[in-house]
């Protein structure tokens, strides 16, 4: 199968928006946010992850599809088409991003199915007080249980596999199609269903009031923004150069970012209500143990409230698909380097790049507890300990920033305004606010961002 650049496939309608959601829309949205919203407090954090979407997201999210759809190519090639060779450098450095987020996101990704057909049993087997009692330890016998992880993973990154190999239409366009609807429909019956919880009042409060924040937290939800909304590593460029010239860049980035933002706030409202419904005594120090809440605290949950049975197996498919649509895009970005670059047929690049991937991510699958050398080494001191929070931090906080960074200068003060403006406007009209949306990449967002690295340089943690 020759991949000849001018038949690299192309989304038809809807296809783009719903691909690109399915990109953000992910373990981001549903198990780190809710986990980093309570840890800072609720209310402020939120207004700030708002903020943060509308002033850094937002307009590299525009930035980074209009690479891709001016150049039609995947980041290394679109970047050696519009500016000097030393620019492909962030386009290396984003094909590095996706590979290591990719290996250690499919094992999380794993767990999600696991406990997806542990709820299963739960429900017709029924949930005993020792299933509740011994949750945390279940969780811990799991991750430590190295063939579970290695199996988990690899099923994972098959499904993955499955769909990237069926190319931009077949493949990714279609599973996207399917699954986001089948998810937001899950979401919206879940939404609903909190309405009637005791907890729900209570979740509002948190969520919407404001409340005091630290620095920390305000660098937390600036970096979270660049995670969730899968921007920084040239994801969005690949899924650009996919977009038909036809298709307005602006509304599309605009849709993404504001679904995104709304389904985020639709899982803190679904978690939330669940766990403010159980009295506070008996709410447990667990919540805050960041990775293990989904896991630990909220099965638990789920079988304490009236339809838990019935709730938990589709609140757990929810957070696979969720997960499924962002894997999908994460593997693209690497295959398409392949097939772009070196011209390898798309199922070889694929299925190599998904072996490969998938042997990486081996390691971080046995960092959990199954091999003590692999759970316990600290490169970089205290700020992570294993493979699996080596990686994360490492790309959540240096790779994804610096990489956002750079794209927002490139665009800002590289790529002419003359252009720009005609590369946003083709398809959409008359761009208003192109020159706002300059500005922005100019000078608030590379400011921003550049706070972000700063603190990090002193060694402040926000993933
Ligand atoms: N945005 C996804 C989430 O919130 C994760 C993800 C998918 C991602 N593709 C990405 C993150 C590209 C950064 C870059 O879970």
């Amino acid at each position: 199968m020759e991949t000849p650049q001018n038949d690299r496939g192309q989304f038809g309608n809807l296809g783009f928006v719903l691909a690109a959601a399915g990109s953000a829309v992910g373990l981001g949205n549903i198990w780190k946010f809710p986990y980093i919203t309570y840890d800072n407090g609720g209310g402020s954090f939120v207004l700030i992850y708002l903020l943060s979407v509308l002033l850094v997201g937002a307009p590299i999210m525009i930035a980074e599809i209009t690479i891709g759809r001016s150049t039609q190519r995947s980041p290394v090639g679109a970047f050696l088409k519009l500016g000097r060779p030393a620019w492909s450098t962030i386009g290396w450095l984003g094909i590095t991003t996706g590979f290591v987020i990719l290996s250690y996101y499919c094992v999380v990704a794993g767990w999600t199915v696991h406990y997806f057909l542990k709820c299963l049993a739960w429900s017709f087997n029924g949930f005993t007080q020792t299933d509740a009692a011994t949750l945390g330890d279940q969780f811990g016998d799991f991750v430590s249980n190295g063939k579970l992880q290695i199996l988990y993973h690899g099923l994972f990154m098959a499904f993955t596999v499955t769909v990237v190999v069926f190319g931009v239409q077949r493949g990714i366009e279609r599973a996207t199609k399917t699954l986001m609807p089948i998810l937001f429909v899950i979401l919206i019956l879940l939404v609903i269903n909190s309405t009637r919880t005791p907890g729900f009042r209570e979740a509002i409060v948190f969520l919407f009031k404001p409340t005091s924040i630290g620095s920390d937290g305000v660098l937390e939800a600036v970096g979270h923004s660049f995670f969730t909304l899968s921007l920084g590593m040239g994801a969005m460029i690949t899924y650009g150069s996919y977009m038909s010239k036809r298709q307005s860049v602006p509304k599309s980035a605009i849709t993404v970012s504001a679904l995104d933002t709304l389904i985020a706030l639709m899982a803190c409202v679904i978690m939330f209500s669940i766990i403010f419904s159980v009295p506070a005594a008996e709410r447990g120090s667990q919540f805050s143990q960041s990775l293990a809440i989904l896991f630990t605290t909220l099965p638990k949950m789920f079988y304490s409230l009236p339809g838990g049975a019935v709730l938990s197996p589709i609140f757990y498919t929810l957070v696979a698909f969720a997960a499924l649509t962002s894997t999908i895009s994460l593997l693209e970005v690497v295959t398409s380097f392949f097939i772009d670059q070196l011209r390898w047929p798309r199922r070889v690049a694929t299925v190599l790049v998904g072996l490969l991937i998938f042997s990486f991510g081996i390691l971080s699958g046995l960092s959990q507890g199954s091999v003590s050398a692999l759970s316990e080494w600290t490169p970089i001191g205290d700020k992570s300990t294993g493979v699996f929070d080596t990686l994360d931090y490492l790309a959540s906080n240096w790779f994804l920033p610096v990489g956002g960074f750079f794209i927002a200068i490139f665009v800002g003060w590289f790529l002419a305004g003359s252009f720009t403006r005609k590369e946003t406007e083709e398809g959409h009209g008359h761009f208003a606010l192109h020159n706002l949306w300059r500005v922005t990449l100019r000078f608030a967002s590379p400011a921003a961002i550049g706070w972000v690295i700063y603190a990090v340089i002193l060694g402040k943690k926000f993933n």
